[in-house]
């Protein structure tokens, strides 16, 4: 078993797209074991991706992250953060497989719909990042 965090992003929401990529997810057999929306502030869009903030995109990433509502979830399941990367598909939708999220839905490689922990110890970082002990706590 294993946990990783999505986030449908700012756009996902404004597309109307929420369960659809929740759908997807649980049809793939990820179970959700926390959910929220929640509107960013920049500060909080800084923290998460504080990992790219020597990257030239770093303003603009968490401009757009803070445009709107998203909605954050952690997922569990067997394999669960390769898995929800190989349905997202690639950053850049351009370069996404078909079938995925972001060949599906994504505009360009900041708007690209969907976020997912790239390795357990991001999810290690991500998940407590909007999630608490309690939030998170099997029942
Ligand atoms: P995400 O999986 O959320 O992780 C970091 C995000 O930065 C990524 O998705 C994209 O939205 C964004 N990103 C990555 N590379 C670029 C780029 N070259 N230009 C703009 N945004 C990018």
């Amino acid at each position: 078993m294993e946990r990783t965090l999505s986030i449908v992003k700012p756009d996902g929401v404004r597309k109307n797209i929420v369960g659809e990529v929740i759908g997807r997810f649980e049809k793939a057999g990820l179970q959700v074991i926390a959910l929220k929306m929640a509107h960013l502030s920049k500060a909080e869009a800084e923290g998460f991706y504080a990992v790219h903030s020597k990257r030239p995109f770093f303003g603009s990433l968490t401009e757009f992250m803070c445009s709107g509502p998203v909605v954050l979830m952690a997922l569990e399941g067997p394999d669960a953060i390769k898995k929800v990367r190989d349905m997202m598909g690639a950053t850049d939708p351009a370069k996404a497989a078909q079938g995925t999220i972001r060949k599906d839905f994504a505009d360009s490689i900041e708007s690209n719909i969907v976020h997912g922990s790239d390795a357990p110890e991001t999810a290690g970082f991500e998940i407590p990042y909007f999630f608490s002990a309690l939030e998170t706590m099997r029942r």
